[in-house]
């Protein structure tokens, strides 16, 4: 496999992390994960753009728009032939003795490799199972930072109870998003999900459905939501680049709808596979 690092393209046992690298002690840095279609980058600027947004709001001095980063991803993905499958990129405060502060003359390492992806088609059609779970993570969850620790434990506990995903709540009154994906719910013909604020990411594929409302005539709307009205939705779907739609069936004991995928839930799934496939 071959590794962009900095600004080469190196072997994968060439691209060795310092260990005083502040991403691997303090999980300072940031990363993206980009999907690609037919060998074609999916909605790569917008990903650029919320890194750039991610490295701002960390102080990480790294101006992408400086670099050839966008070639420098295309290069990567010929190399290793990625036809379909995604490109995982992360860029941490640099190598510097162990202390909290930000250090005054790091520079930051950049790191980016496919990761094979399969497409959920089955799950797609059939719905997922999901479980809730409290939202006990930071509250500037709008930065895609490298501390995933909530985000990976909430993963854990649903995969140990057989389910897809777990939808996380601050509160009864407060659902936020998934442990790696964004949570929509659908009533009375109108999609509705978390307003883009710190809690939660605002995720490249849930601005993606926003347009694929709007092209398809759908009310697309931005408001907190409680988990009595996650579990009494018509519809719940959640979203990721990795996931892309999803059809939510069940959460916990609860069947949402039918316990079938919904129709606009379908329909937004049909629209996303016209503009992948
Ligand atoms: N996860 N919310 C969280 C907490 C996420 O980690 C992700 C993405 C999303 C959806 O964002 P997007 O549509 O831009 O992929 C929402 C990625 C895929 C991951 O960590 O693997």
């Amino acid at each position: 496999m071959i590794i962009l690092k900095n600004n080469q393209l190196v072997q994968r046992e060439e691209a060795i992390i310092d260990m005083e690298d502040r991403g691997f002690q303090f999980g300072d840095g940031v990363y993206e994960v980009i999907r690609i279609y037919e060998g074609k980058f999916f909605l790569m600027n917008e990903h650029l753009e919320r890194l750039q947004y991610s490295l701002t709001e960390t102080g990480i001095e790294f101006d992408i728009k400086k670099g050839k980063l966008a070639e420098q991803l295309e290069d990567l993905a010929e190399k290793n032939q990625i036809d379909d499958g995604a490109i995982y990129i992360q860029i941490t405060r640099g190598i510097a003795p162990r202390s909290h502060p930000y250090p005054t003359e790091a520079i930051p390492t950049l790191m980016a490799y496919p990761i094979p992806i399969s497409r959920p088609i089955k799950l797609q059609e059939s719905g997922a199972k999901v479980i809730l779970e409290e939202d006990v993570r930071w509250l500037r969850c709008d930065i895609k930072s490298l501390n995933l620790l909530g985000n990976v434990m909430a993963k854990q506990t649903a995969k140990e109870a057989e389910a897809f995903e777990a939808i996380l709540y601050r509160n009864p009154e407060h659902v936020t998003e998934g442990s790696s994906t964004n949570v929509f719910i659908v009533k009375d013909g109108k999609v509705i999900t978390h307003p883009a604020n710190n809690f939660i990411l605002n995720g490249i594929t849930r601005r993606y459905i926003h347009h694929l409302s709007n092209q398809l005539g759908i009310t697309f709307e931005e408001d907190v939501f409680s988990v009595d009205e996650l579990l009494n939705a018509d519809e719940v779907f959640l979203a990721s680049t990795t996931s892309e739609v999803m059809p939510v069936t069940q959460i916990d004991d609860y069947t949402i709808g039918n316990g079938e995928p919904g129709s606009i839930s379908r329909k937004l799934l049909d629209e996303f596979f016209k503009h992948v496939d």
